[in-house]
């Protein structure tokens, strides 16, 4: 079928183009949280680097923030930082309270609507040392903190990401032990991502009773698994079990609580509604191939698509597909979408440019299909502290050189600019940053062009 040729895939009224940022990568100094207790051990940062004053955000992030706006920038996700807030059980830290105020109002007064994300990967050191997403302790800590956050800032926000990547976080921490709290295996992991899911859907109930109007959703990484081979029966089991429970697990236990095996029972009787919209974070797939050889790995074995562009070593392939496809099939819960983060490490910015087209074209291909898209977060404005991978992986728009705290906008800042303030993707802008992709986006050529020049393996 021909599609009809234009000079501007435009997007719909009012969508949101941002960026995503999270306290602890940007902020610095956060030296009460979990985060900074365990970069504190060497070996655990694999560039040898710490946090420090990240991207100095406590002190810089109007600076950065006015960058977004020029760069037509009309939304922001940032987190807060919980350990800020709350220093010690109970208490509620003026200063931190003044300062997410301004940085918020801020935003506000430059037409960059906040999302707020309430847990982002850091825990308090005084809810860590209390047994972190392991215990009801923290439900219960969480629930209070998020009222909190809603009395405070409510008149600044009305847009909520309870949690970040719940599942992430449960393997990453528990079952990879390579972020906090380093061990406890599958069942903690079970036990933590419960306990999460719990949070989310109390957080859900108390922000509502709160607040007319609030949005509430939560971000999903969704990360895609393909069988290596097709025709292998148990390829194609493997890759389907992985993604049942990375994927499925997560998005049952926090769009309508229900807990599907093996996570047990469910969580309230019958479903409810727990999530306004759905976020999601899609950053790469994987292939899986059976075999039991690789033990550590339950015999699924993965690995990045062989001759695939690769981002960085270790991160993964560049598969702007995989947006489109997560796109579709998050739209069959009925719910509003936003792609909450997406982005590449790629450290001389060679990629990104081009990745940013790709993965926008993705975007607009799903919303031509009537994919209830509205609104996407680029990770991230600028270069911060990238958790195990330290500043070896740059994700931003802006550079940064964290001794000098200098910036630079980085050649892809410049397409994201024109993306957002065209509110579409130019053809002019795709015949300048990837001139082999406009004949399938603007010229009418066949769907099939199309999909394999940007949407298929
Ligand atoms: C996501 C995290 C975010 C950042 C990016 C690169 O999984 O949510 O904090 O680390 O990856």
């Amino acid at each position: 079928m021909e599609v009809p040729a234009s000079t501007t895939l435009a997007f719909p009224q009012g969508f949101l183009w941002g960026t995503a940022t999270s306290s602890h990568q940007v902020e610095g100094g956060n030296e009460n949280n979990d985060w900074w207790a365990w970069e504190q051990v060497p070996g655990r940062i694999h560039d040898g680097s710490r946090c420090g004053l990240a991207s100095d955000w406590w002190h810089r992030a109007e600076e950065d923030l006015a960058v977004a706006a020029q760069l037509g920038q009309n939304a922001h996700r940032l987190s807060l930082e919980w350990s800020r807030l709350e220093p010690s059980d109970g208490a509620w830290h003026e200063p931190s309270v003044i300062r997410y105020r301004q940085i918020l109002s801020h935003m506000r007064s430059l037409g960059i609507k906040p999302m707020v994300t309430l847990f982002h990967f850091t825990l308090p050191l005084w809810v860590y040392e209390r047994g972190g997403w392991e215990s009801d302790y923290a439900v219960r800590r969480f629930a209070r903190y998020v009222a909190r956050v809603v009395d405070t800032f409510g008149d600044l926000c009305n847009l909520w990401c309870t949690i970040n990547e719940p599942m992430l976080y449960a393997v990453y921490g528990y079952v990879f032990g390579v972020w906090p709290p380093g061990s406890g295996g599958l069942r903690a992991a079970g036990m933590a991502f419960r306990n999460m899911a719990r949070a989310h859907a109390q957080a859900y109930e108390l922000i509502h009773a709160r607040q007319a109007g609030a949005l509430v959703g939560f971000a999903k990484h969704l990360r895609l698994f393909d069988p290596m081979d097709p025709r292998r029966p148990f390829d194609r089991i493997a890759a389907h079990v992985l993604d049942y429970l990375f994927n499925d697990t997560t998005l049952a236990a926090f769009v309508d609580g229900t807990f599907l095996l093996p996570l047990g029972a469910h969580l309230r009787p019958g479903p409810a509604k727990l999530a306004d919209y759905i976020g999601v974070n899609y950053y790469s797939r994987d292939m899986v191939q059976f075999d039991p050889r690789y033990r550590d790995e339950f015999g699924m074995h993965r690995f990045a698509n062989p001759g695939s562009e690769i981002s960085m070593a270790g991160w993964g392939e560049v598969y702007p597909a995989g947006l489109y496809r997560a796109l579709r099939r998050l739209a069959s819960f009925g719910l509003p979408i936003y792609v909450t983060e997406f982005g590449v490490p790629d450290n001389d910015d060679s990629k990104r440019p081009r990745f940013i087209i790709t993965h926008v074209a993705a975007m607009r291909r799903a919303i031509e299909e009537g994919v209830p898209l509205r609104g996407a977060y680029f990770w991230s404005l600028v270069d911060n502290f990238e958790w195990a991978e330290g500043w070896g992986a740059r994700f931003g728009l802006l550079s940064l050189d964290p001794a000098s705290q200098a910036r630079t906008l980085k050649p892809s800042a410049l397409v994201y600019r024109r993306i957002a303030q065209a509110n579409g993707l130019e053809r002019s802008l795709v015949q300048e940053v990837a001139p082999d992709l406009v004949p399938a986006l603007f010229d009418g050529h066949s769907r099939s062009a199309y999909n394999g020049s940007i949407m298929s393996r």
